[in-house]
């Protein structure tokens, strides 16, 4: 028979999809690592196993067990996956800025979820990852999973994500898109590609507000501002974000991000969250200026049904991006 022993086993070996429509005046190839294919459908399904194992491995999580985590949501239900598979508990603590979506998958999953408010600074004790840290340290049996700095985040995209491109591509890919939350996604996977080739170009795609993109021009960090996509950027410098594997930082707003996440979705049937936006934005920039022998390569991070009471509902879109007086000409072109 051909049986997978449980649902951890579906996680990984995701499709490359070629992007057609919005690549005809392009020259490179462009391909969309289907992440969504995850059976939690993000690409955080890779590191909830890993980041368990590796407490597992080190004694650090008994049977019965608590995990305790600050998450946006995907990594939570990453974890929630293979803890449940694997007989733990988990609790997870998220900022009020992400999509009750994902607040309610979590709880669907049997997680008790604690909403703290967003745009704490990091040395806060309001902060979402200190109250994570508290509640672990008050509950017994419990562990901070911590994916902002615990190395089996970034080994999962090298073990995993790096190989599985490197052999689709059949070693071609000559360009990685991606964008930074913790950075494991970006740090482990051109760690790799760049041990099998180093001319392979790693360009992070950034938020506009966030902290990444002037830290990595200019080594200074500047204040964060809001911004509406989740899951990525950041007011500080998470450890597992390691800049030595990126060459160069995109600044994407808002609007950019929802446009090109939408478009996506509306010509390529790709139905993506705002992250994936954020960096098929970026994408599209780069290969304007790249010929026929470049090989892009992109993770679709989540999916857009994570997103339909926010940038895929019109009226939220329009409510949220109008309020802002230069957003009001763009808007029009993305609705
Ligand atoms: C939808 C989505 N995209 C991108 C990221 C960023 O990935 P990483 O944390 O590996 O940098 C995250 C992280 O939570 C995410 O949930």
């Amino acid at each position: 028979m051909d049986v997978k022993e449980s649902v951890l086993e579906l996680v990984g070996n995701t499709p490359l999809v070629r992007i057609k429509k919005l690549a005809q005046n392009l020259k490179p190839q462009i391909l969309a690592k289907v992440e969504f294919c995850n059976p939690g459908g993000s690409i955080k399904d890779r590191i909830g196993i890993s980041l368990i194992e590796d407490a597992e491995a080190r004694g650090i999580i008994k049977p019965g067990g608590v995990i305790v985590e600050a998450t946006s949501g995907n990594t939570g239900i990453g974890l929630a996956l293979a803890a449940t598979v694997k007989g733990y508990k988990f609790v997870f603590v998220m900022t009020d800025k992400v999509c009750c979506e994902k607040s309610n998958y979590l709880k669907a999953l049997g997680a008790e979820v604690i909403i703290v408010r967003d745009g704490y600074e990091r040395d806060d004790p309001n902060h979402y990852v200190n109250v994570a840290k508290r509640i672990a340290a008050n509950t017994p049996n419990a562990i901070y999973i911590n994916q902002y700095s615990n190395p089996a985040n970034p080994e999962a995209h090298y073990r995993t994500t790096g190989p599985e491109i490197w052999r689709q591509t059949d070693g071609r890919v000559t360009h990685f898109v991606a964008a930074i939350g913790t950075g494991g996604t970006i740090s482990g996977t051109a760690r790799f590609l760049k041990e099998k080739n180093p001319q392979v170009k790693v360009i992070a795609a950034d938020p506009v507000g966030s902290v990444f993109k002037d830290y990595f021009d200019h080594g200074r960090k500047t204040g964060s501002a809001p911004y509406l996509v989740e899951a990525i950027g950041q007011n500080y410098i998470p450890e597992n974000v390691k800049f030595q594997y990126i060459d160069e930082v995109v600044n994407v707003t808002d609007q950019d991000s929802f446009d090109a996440a939408r478009r996506l979705t509306h010509e390529e049937g790709i139905f993506c969250g705002g992250s994936t936006g954020t960096i098929f934005h970026t994408v599209l920039k780069v290969a304007e200026r790249l010929d026929e022998n470049a090989v892009i390569v992109f993770p679709v991070c989540d999916t857009g049904e994570r997103y339909l009471t926010k940038f895929h509902n019109d009226d939220w879109l329009r409510e949220k991006l109008t309020s802002a007086q230069e957003h009001e000409t763009a808007i029009s072109g993305i609705l």
